[in-house]
This record gives structure tokens, C-alpha cells and sequence, in this order.
């Protein structure tokens, strides 16, 4: 059964286990036993994906730089891999638990991942990459601590609590999958979770007179939220590893993928209080309701539920995306405040312009960027890479605009060069708002607007202090600008946060070179890699 994560120094670890050595920093371990229990979190009895018999799985809690190994076994019916959302894995793409970088885990065996919080600090995801599986579950929360001798730009919270808020539906993940395989489409949902259940299903208690940091992650599969909690302001002060300016909101979106640190002072009279969590662009509107109790707290939640903004306010959404900025004078995971690294000042050495679009292609419902809809090989692309296995992909082979060729089903590969400085517009000429995440990197959130993006939108980049993060939402009709510096050799999943249009195309990889090594993609290959497809000998 699970055993409690243990800490303990590198010099041991080396003697003990055939590890890669890391010098200094320490080691955690983790046995992880992935497996569906039954539950109904909304009313209708399902069976979810639970980690250690736990849904949400157990808080992935960890310090910069800490040495994370996690055996994880797979006691489903299906194959398995587990994602580390936001997570940076430098060189270590290995270890990214995505179809194009590892094969799966098959039924009944365990692999064991080993990765390093390298210089990371903030509030992350981790969820099952394969299959639909995130809508049945088996996910959790990512926390990484600050190391001590590096200053956190707030006062210690008494407390900190994950809120996973996310969608669910009332079908199974195979029911879901099945229709998608069959060319149809699927709804929006029938309601949201929050911390695994339905409504009222779930309470965070809370003492009177203190500061909680609250780390609020969705989950879900398609929907954008709107989190508030009745009676109390929300003091944004990180999203995904930056430090903001703290700013009060009355509620926050959060799109699908997405994490940020609140903190809330529990200054009220004695009284529960609901905590919200609704979408934002769909209706019917989905409601979460949990509770936030008072330790002195003998009244019931009462009153009204508190008001979000409209159903599809989208200018409500720009506005409030617009007041979330990096804190220039704070550090994180170093000491030197990150806001030295002058981003709005390196030359573009590269503008990529991605257009989603929902094609039909051999008459079945797909999902694609600029024109090409993602199809698994049968060979992660990084073993092709490693072993120089032909017919896999092409690197290159996404065009860097939407050229209009008519859409079809490929493996598509973005290249780059190590170290150059890239400009990337995600153009929406869709209703659905999208949530695009980059595995392997943060990057700078410079621009958003409506219409389409053209080169005198960089008129209206910030320049100065706009976050870094990994996951960014592009709202209907509209388009989001991001820069960020190829720092990260690897290949990368570029992906659609909301799982349908993952599962049926919306991604791509990023393959990420040094031209200077004579490797190129240079990373050393894990000793317990699994072999599949044409890697298979
Ligand atoms: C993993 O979970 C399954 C299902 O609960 C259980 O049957 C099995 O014994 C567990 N395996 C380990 C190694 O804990
Ligand atoms: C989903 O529901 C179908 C129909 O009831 C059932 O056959 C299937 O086993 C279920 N899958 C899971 C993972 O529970
Ligand atoms: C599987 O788990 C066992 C112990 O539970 C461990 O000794 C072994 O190394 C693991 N295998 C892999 C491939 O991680
Ligand atoms: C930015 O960080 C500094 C340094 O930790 C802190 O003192 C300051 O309050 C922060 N400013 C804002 C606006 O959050
Ligand atoms: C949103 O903002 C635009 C431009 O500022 C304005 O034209 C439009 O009327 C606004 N829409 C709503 C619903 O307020
Ligand atoms: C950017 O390009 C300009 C013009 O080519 C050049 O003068 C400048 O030095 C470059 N800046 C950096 C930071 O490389």
C-alpha cells in the first residue's frame, strides 16, 4: 500500500539506488497506485480514477530543486500516463508523461518517473494524459515551496488549502470516448466539482482572524470557471510560478489547465459561506457549490448565492486578464528577482501564428492547428528521435501560419532552435474560448485582443511585467500573444487544455534542438525507458 513520502539526503540515495546523481538536493519518494473506485459525485454512481484509493489524488507537495520519484502503477483496464502540468522538466522531456514522449504504462505494471523541481516554485496540476481519462479523474494538486533561504513576496499564510474546481459528467470517460470515436459530439457537462464533489460535498474549515493561501487549480476537461467565495475578497499573488502584483479581486476566472494562489483573510462574522465555482461561457450555466466554515461558525450557508459576472461576458474576462502582472521586485525560485530578465527587450527571432479550427476530416469530427490534426503515430516522437526511427514525423511540419491547405490528420512537429526567442499568436476565429498549454516552459502573456491578430497588435504588447505561466486562454474571436525563450531542449506537447479537442487533435509537438551539440536533442535516456511501436526490438 501507499507509503508516506520520505525524505532523504542525496549521499544516501546514491548508495542505496541506481540513480541519476544530482548533487546536493534532496530526494522524495512516492508509491502511487492508480486504480477506479466508485463513487457518485453527482448523484450517479461512477467509477473514477483514484490515486491511493484517494480522489482527487494526494497533493504532489515539494521544494525548488527537490529530486521527485514516483512509482506509479497502473491498476486500470486501460493504458496510463500521468502529466505533470506546469511543470518545467528541464532537458527531461522523458519524463513528461505525453504519447509523443513516452509509451503508455500498460495494465497491471508500474514505471517510475524521476524528475527535479529545477528552480520552480508556485502552484501546478497533474492529471492523466491518455484516453479521455482527466474526465474520469486522476488528478491532484502540484505544490512547490519556495527553498528557505529564498523570501516569499507575502507574510506566511496560517494555512494553505487546494481548491480543484473542474466539470464532470454524468457519462464515463468511455462512454464520452466512444461517441468522439464515433464522429459525434459531446456536450458541455452536468456540472462542476470541487475538491472531487458535488454540490455541498465539500467543506474547507477555517479558524477565525487568519490568512489562508487557497491553490486554486481547474481540472476539468472543457469548461472556464468563474471561483468566488461569498463575503471575501481574493488577493491574487501567483499564477503558475510568478509572483503578481497583489491585486484584490471579488472572483476570478480560472480556464481549463489553469492554476493561481489566493490568499483570504477569514475577518467575518461567524457564518459558513459559500465558495462558487461556475462557468463562465456556457449555458445552461454549471454550478459548484462547496462550503467555508468557521471554526466559531454555528450558522449555516444562507442568503443568495454571490454573483459572478454575466454568462459570456467576455469583456469582463479581457479587463480582468489585463490586471494580472508579474511583481517585478520579487524573487522565486532564485534570489535575483526575475523581473531582471528584460524580456520585452530581445530580438524576435521567430513569429509562429496558430489558427484552431474544428474540420471534418474522412467525415468524422476533428480538431486542428493550422490545418493539421494531431494523429499519434504509434511511436512516441522522442524514442523516433533517440534511435533515429524513420516514418515517424517530420520535423517541420506544421507551417508556421495557417496557409489554408485543406485539413487532414498528421503527426505535426514544430521546430526550434535552442536558445532563440520566439513569438507565438494563438488566433481563435472560433466561438469556444481555448486554453493553450506548452509542456517543458513558461512563457510571457504579452497581448490579447479581439479580431484578428496583425502586426500592429504589437502595439499593444506589455513590454514590462506580464506573467509568465504555462497554460493561456484565447477568448471567441480573438487572439493571444506569448514570447518566450527556447531555454528547454526536449520535445514539448503544445496542447489544448480542453481534453475533447486534445483527444480528437488539437495539439502538436514542439521539438526543441541545440544545433551546436552533436546530438542535438541531447538529453541522456532514462535507464527504466519503456520500448513500443518501432522502438520495440
Ligand atoms: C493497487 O490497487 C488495487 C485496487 O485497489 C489493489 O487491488 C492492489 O492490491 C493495489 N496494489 C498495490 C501494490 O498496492
Ligand atoms: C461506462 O459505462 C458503460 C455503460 O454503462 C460501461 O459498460 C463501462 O464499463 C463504464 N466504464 C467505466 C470506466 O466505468
Ligand atoms: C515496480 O515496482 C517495484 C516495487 O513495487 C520496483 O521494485 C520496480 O523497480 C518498479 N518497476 C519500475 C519499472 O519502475
Ligand atoms: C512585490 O514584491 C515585493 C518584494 O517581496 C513586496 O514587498 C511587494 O509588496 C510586492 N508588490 C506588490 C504590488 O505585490
Ligand atoms: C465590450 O467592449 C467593446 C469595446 O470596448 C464594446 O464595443 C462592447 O459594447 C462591449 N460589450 C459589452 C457587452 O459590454
Ligand atoms: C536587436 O536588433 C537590433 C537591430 O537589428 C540591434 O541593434 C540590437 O542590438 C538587438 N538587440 C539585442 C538585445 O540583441
Amino acid at each position: 500500500m501507499a507509503r508516506p513520502a520520505l525524505l532523504l539526503n542525496a549521499a544516501l540515495v546514491a548508495c542505496a539506488l541506481v540513480l541519476v546523481a544530482r548533487a546536493g538536493d534532496p530526494y522524495q519518494f512516492h508509491d502511487w497506485n492508480v486504480s477506479f473506485v466508485n463513487t457518485s459525485p453527482l448523484g450517479v454512481n461512477q467509477r473514477v480514477i483514484a490515486i491511493n484509493g484517494q480522489f482527487p489524488g494526494p497533493e504532489l507537495e515539494t521544494t525548488t530543486n527537490n529530486n521527485v520519484v514516483i512509482n506509479l502503477r497502473n491498476s486500470l483496464d486501460e493504458p496510463l500516463l500521468l502529466t505533470w502540468n506546469g511543470l518545467q522538466l528541464r532537458r527531461d522531456s522523458w519524463q513528461d508523461g505525453t504519447l509523443g514522449t513516452n509509451c503508455p504504462i500498460m495494465p497491471g505494471q508500474n514505471w517510475t518517473y524521476q524528475f527535479q523541481a529545477k528552480d520552480q516554485i508556485g502552484t501546478f496540476s497533474y492529471f492523466p494524459s491518455l484516453l479521455l481519462q482527466r474526465a474520469a479523474g486522476g488528478y491532484g494538486g502540484i505544490r512547490i515551496h519556495n527553498r528557505a533561504v529564498i523570501p516569499v513576496p507575502f507574510a506566511p499564510p496560517f494555512a494553505e488549502l487546494t481548491v480543484l474546481i473542474g466539470d464532470w459528467y454524468k457519462f464515463n470517460h468511455t462512454q464520452l470516448r466512444a461517441a468522439l470515436d464515433r464522429g459525434e459530439m459531446i456536450g458541455k457537462g452536468d456540472g462542476v466539482l470541487i475538491n472531487g464533489r458535488g454540490p455541498y460535498g465539500t467543506t474547507l474549515t477555517v479558524q477565525p482572524g487568519k490568512t489562508y493561501r487557497l491553490r486554486i487549480s481547474n481540472v476539468g476537461s472543457v469548461s472556464s470557471l468563474n471561483f468566488r467565495i461569498q463575503g471575501h475578497k481574493m488577493k491574487l499573488v501567483e499564477t503558475e510560478g510568478s509572483y503578481t502584483a497583489q491585486a484584490l479581486y471579488d472572483s476570478l476566472d480560472v480556464h481549463v489547465g489553469q492554476s493561481y494562489s489566493v490568499l483570504i483573510t477569514t475577518d467575518q462574522s461567524p457564518k459558513d459561506f459559500y465558495i462558487m465555482a461556475t462557468s463562465r461561457f456556457s449555458l445552461p450555466e454549471l454550478t459548484g457549490v462547496a462550503v467555508l466554515h468557521y471554526t466559531n461558525s454555528f450558522s449555516r450557508v444562507s442568503g443568495p448565492f454571490p454573483a459572478g459576472p454575466a454568462v459570456g461576458d467576455i469583456n469582463f474576462s479581457f479587463n480582468q486578464a489585463r490586471t494580472i502582472k508579474w511583481n517585478l521586485t520579487a524573487g522565486a525560485a532564485r534570489p535575483n528577482p526575475q523581473g531582471s530578465f528584460h524580456y520585452g527587450l530581445i530580438n524576435i527571432s521567430k513569429t509562429v501564428k496558430l489558427a484552431n479550427s474544428a474540420p471534418a476530416i474522412n467525415g468524422k469530427q476533428r480538431f486542428a492547428v493550422n490545418g493539421i490534426s494531431y494523429m499519434h503515430p504509434g511511436t512516441p516522437l522522442k524514442l523516433a528521435d533517440f534511435y533515429k526511427i524513420g516514418g515517424v514525423f517530420s520535423p517541420n511540419s506544421i507551417p508556421d501560419y495557417p496557409d489554408g491547405r485543406s485539413p487532414y490528420n498528421g503527426a505535426s512537429v514544430l521546430s526550434g532552435t535552442y536558445r532563440s526567442f520566439m513569438e507565438i499568436i494563438f488566433q481563435n476565429n472560433e466561438n469556444p474560448v481555448q486554453s493553450w498549454h506548452i509542456d517543458g516552459y513558461a512563457f510571457f502573456v504579452v497581448g490579447m485582443g479581439p479580431g484578428d491578430w496583425t502586426t500592429s497588435s504589437r502595439l499593444t504588447y506589455n513590454l514590462v511585467d506580464a506573467v509568465a505561466r504555462s497554460t493561456v486562454q484565447v477568448y471567441a474571436k480573438s487572439w493571444t500573444a506569448i514570447m518566450l525563450e527556447l531555454d528547454n531542449v526536449g520535445m514539448w506537447n503544445v496542447r489544448s487544455q480542453n481534453v475533447i479537442r486534445q483527444y480528437l487533435g488539437q495539439e502538436f509537438y514542439m521539438r526543441v534542438v541545440n544545433p551546436e551539440d552533436p546530438n542535438g536533442i541531447n538529453e541522456p535516456i532514462p535507464q527504466n525507458v519503456l520500448l513500443c511501436g518501432k522502438a520495440k526490438k
